[in-house]
């Protein structure tokens, strides 16, 4: 792949740890709701540019409290939505103990009989999972130093391993250059004995010898911003009802109607979430991008009445109602409200959260 085209379709990864001073939860309730609500604006604010998922660290670590992985095209942005937290109410009590900073590539190693699709690895698509397992990585100087052939013979004993742990879906970011280590990895899985049992499986592989640091190790706890904040801890605290309550409000513009055409579908980034417009007929449908099956892209699929397929494995969806139509897929895609004014789309959920609605959990 030439430098060019690798450089258009990839993206900027950020994982951010924060830490919130124990004075935070000696504030008065009201302030504490205040603090969070407009925290919550401050991230919503940023839906266009940047698809945000938020992680609560709280029971797992001692020394981060929630994660926000950002994931976008510029790292201006990431800059942005880190000054306007800080500016937030909430910024004095935080701090940020750990911060990782990567970029999408395509691996150089092929996985045997199934080649990598150009955008497998270029653009991340987080999943409905409940759990991540985020942690920075670095090789041995002397794994570079082995012929390409050898590396891929060590890698494909390691790819072997990954497979026998389906449900654990493995996103990999580069750092080299960036940041500290050299990769950040992040692990999606409802099921966190087999990440455990995948990774004492690793130790064994060939591909550990050349492993020269992967820790700081982090379990997080899947949920909704609002929520996330909850987590926290502090008597007396009832906003994620009232932060959903407020995101289901206002209308959001998210595209010009002359971006997508009739017949057409594009995608656009909506309160942290992936959004699939599609043009039917001059009427226009919005529903979750990521299949509920195994995260295909389906604003890629193909459109037969009001009935999009997934371009991966032939689920179907109602574009109006999210509800699969068709297996494999066995529960709905999130739909969101959708209004055109003046030449522009607008959207509003229509659940409470996205996250909830697809995963059925
Ligand atoms: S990912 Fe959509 S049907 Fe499998």
């Amino acid at each position: 792949m030439s430098q060019e085209s690798q450089r258009s379709r990839r993206q900027i990864v950020k994982f951010t740890f924060f830490k919130v001073d124990p004075a935070w939860r000696r504030l008065s309730a009201a302030e504490r709701e205040e603090s969070k609500r407009q925290f919550c604006r401050t991230v919503e604010s940023f839906g266009d540019r940047l698809l945000v998922r938020s992680y609560s660290l709280m029971g797992a670590r001692g020394d981060a409290d929630f994660l926000l992985w950002q994931i976008g095209e510029r790292l201006e942005d990431v800059q942005q939505l880190t000054t306007a937290l800080f500016s937030t109410a909430t910024g004095p009590y935080l701090t940020v103990p750990y911060s990782y900073l990567a970029m999408t590539r395509r691996s150089v190693y092929a996985a045997k009989d199934q080649p990598e699709a150009p955008e497998d690895r270029t653009v991340i698509r987080p999943t409905e999972s409940k759990y991540l397992f985020v942690y920075p990585f670095v090789k041995t100087r002397a794994w570079y130093k082995l012929p390409l052939e050898e590396r891929q013979r060590i890698m494909d004993e390691h790819i072997a391993v990954g497979r026998k742990y389906p449900s654990v879906k493995l996103n990999t970011t580069y750092s080299f250059g960036l940041d500290d280590q050299e990769f950040v990895v992040a692990f999606e899985t409802d099921e966190p004995s087999d990440f455990l049992d995948l990774v004492m499986e690793l130790r064994e592989a060939e591909s550990s010898q050349y492993t020269l640091r992967d820790t700081p190790i982090f379990t997080c706890t899947a949920m909704g911003l609002a929520e996330t904040l909850d987590s926290l801890g502090a008597p007396g605290d009832e906003t994620a009802a009232a932060a959903e309550g407020e995101r289901a409000g206002p209308w959001v513009p998210v595209a010009r109607l002359a971006d997508v055409p009739e017949g057409e579908s594009t995608v656009v980034y909506f309160a942290g979430d992936q959004v699939a417009l599609f043009n039917v007929g001059g009427r226009v449908y919005a529903l979750g991008d990521r299949c509920s099956h195994a995260n295909g892209p389906l604003s890629e699929g193909s459109v037969e009445g009001t009935a999009v397929t997934c371009p991966w494995h032939d689920s179907q969806f109602d574009l109006a109602t999210g509800k699969p139509l068709r297996a494999p897929a066995a529960r709905p895609v999130a739909i969101y409200s959708v209004r055109v004014d003046n030449g522009s789309i607008f959207l509003k959920r229509k659940q409470p959260s996205g996250r909830s609605a697809a995963s059925g959990k």
